[in-house]
């Protein structure tokens, strides 16, 4: 899998703050190295690791009853799915349902598959799902219903593979295949290892900007809490420009106290892991996505424990709005409802006011979600790629086309003529008209 390397013009400007730089810069090596990639207990805090692995590893046998949260998923898409897929359903919502035809789909987690079967579906022939999970066992059960639901559909699109989520570029079914034809008996042999694994960087299991939408249920909080940064800034390493997670999970209304993360019990029953529900947001917004929504949230709590209420929440985050500026002299003006808007770069759109923006941020409004709350001006004579020039998109005011100004934005907030943006010897609507049909 390999993402498009997005050739652009070379920014002129030192980069910093504004539109460019909140991404990760990278992500950290450090995760990845020999320990981490042998360590069988990476999943959870140490004490409760192995607990999630053994599990899991159960329940792909035997449906356990407490894992399970009550999901609408869409009728269409289960009749296809063998009995034991439906019956070992571990997950928290349904975000299959932000696929679409095409669409290379990565199911964080994906169990015995009925998220990745659901995809397949979705996605159609065209389409590409890999699930990753670090279960054996809940790998054999939906690797073992891949040809039975291929049959049934009508095309095979489906890979699973062995990884830690936190981790999507080490192929952990060719480190055991490698580690069982060479195995680690001295200093030398791991660091021939070490040599030997380093591979995944330049080819990593899921590859760079190369997926469309990343998708996870009811997993994130399995994942031990020094691992979650980690985490994310995968989910934003390998989604293209323009592509979105979408993750449902476990979340809690109040920050979850240190002996309810340490019980094992509660922490693989997808409870203590929980992220409290902001701050599930927020982890979003950290690593550089933006247009971050509540796509969906439980009303009723799925579980409440020592007062505390868990539910499924839905997110949706959207990658792409990093990158160069440069004006094309485009405006945009917000509809409404609200008095004004703050984007995640930090510009806020007044109602009703035209906001000269850069063409990043006017494709960005345009192609996303936030689209239908926006007017898109183009310029009467529109700017050349090579006649643009880098435009000032820092916060905390946004450049403004209009001289009447807005009460809420810094005195210092730049502001240009509208005329600009609509051509120096743009016409009057008047020029030229029959006086007998005006
Ligand atoms: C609650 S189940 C959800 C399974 C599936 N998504 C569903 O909807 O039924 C959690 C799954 O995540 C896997 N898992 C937990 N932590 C993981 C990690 N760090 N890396 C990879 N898989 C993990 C478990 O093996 C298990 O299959």
């Amino acid at each position: 899998m390999r993402g498009p390397a997005g050739a652009a013009r070379a920014d002129p400007r030192p980069r910093g703050r504004g539109c460019y730089p909140t991404g990760p810069a990278k992500i950290d090596l450090r995760s990845r190295n020999l320990t981490i990639r042998l360590d069988k207990d990476t999943a959870g805090p140490a004490s409760v690791g192995a607990a999630v692995r053994d599990r899991y590893s159960a329940a792909s046998k035997e449906a356990e009853a407490a894992l399970c949260c009550p999901i609408d998923y869409d009728p269409r898409y289960l009749r296809v799915l063998p009995e034991e897929v439906l019956e070992r359903d571990y997950g928290c919502g349904d975000p299959s349902k932000y696929c679409k035809e095409g669409d290379v789909v990565v199911d964080l987690g994906s169990g015995g598959g009925k998220i990745c079967f659901i995809a397949s579906q979705i996605v159609g022939p065209t389409g590409v799902v890999h699930g990753v999970d670090m279960t054996d066992d809940m790998l054999d059960l939906a690797r073992r219903n891949q040809s039975v639901v291929a049959e049934r559909i009508g095309w095979s699109n489906t890979t699973f593979h062995k990884g830690y989520i936190q981790d999507l570029k080490t192929d952990l079914d060719q480190v055991e295949s490698h580690l069982a034809a060479n195995p680690i008996k001295s200093v030398a042999d791991a660091q021939a290892f070490e040599a030997w694994a380093a591979r995944f960087e330049a080819d990593p299991m899921i590859a760079d900007d190369s997926v469309d939408v990343v998708v996870s249920n009811c997993v994130l909080n399995l994942v031990g809490e020094d691992k979650r940064a980690n985490m994310i800034d995968e989910i934003f390493r390998v989604l293209r420009r323009g592509g979105k997670a979408a993750i449902s999970d476990i979340v809690s209304d109040e920050v979850v106290p240190r002996h309810m993360k340490d019980d094992p019990e509660l922490w693989s029953g997808c409870i203590s892991g929980a992220w409290e529900e902001s701050e599930f947001l927020r982890v979003f917004e950290r690593a550089g996505f933006h247009a971050v929504t509540i796509a969906e949230r439980q009303e009723e709590p799925w579980r409440t424990v020592e007062g505390i209420e868990f539910r499924s929440m839905t997110v949706v985050a959207y990658k792409g709005k990093q990158g160069f500026c440069w004006d094309h002299n485009q405006s945009v003006v917000y509809k409404g409802p609200y008095k004004a808007v703050l984007d995640d770069d930090g510009h806020t759109y007044p109602r009703g006011e035209r906001m000269a923006v850069c063409k990043k941020t006017f494709d960005l409004l345009k192609a996303g979600p936030y689209a239908e709350n926006f007017v898109f001006v183009e310029p009467r004579d529109s700017v050349a790629a090579e006649d643009a020039v880098p435009f000032d998109c820092s916060p905390p005011a946004h450049a403004m086309t209009r001289s009447t100004g807005w009460e809420g934005l810094s005195a210092a907030a730049p502001r240009r003529d509208a005329r600009e943006s609509k051509g120096a010897d743009y016409r009057e609507t008047m020029d030229g008209c029959d006086p007998g049909c005006c």
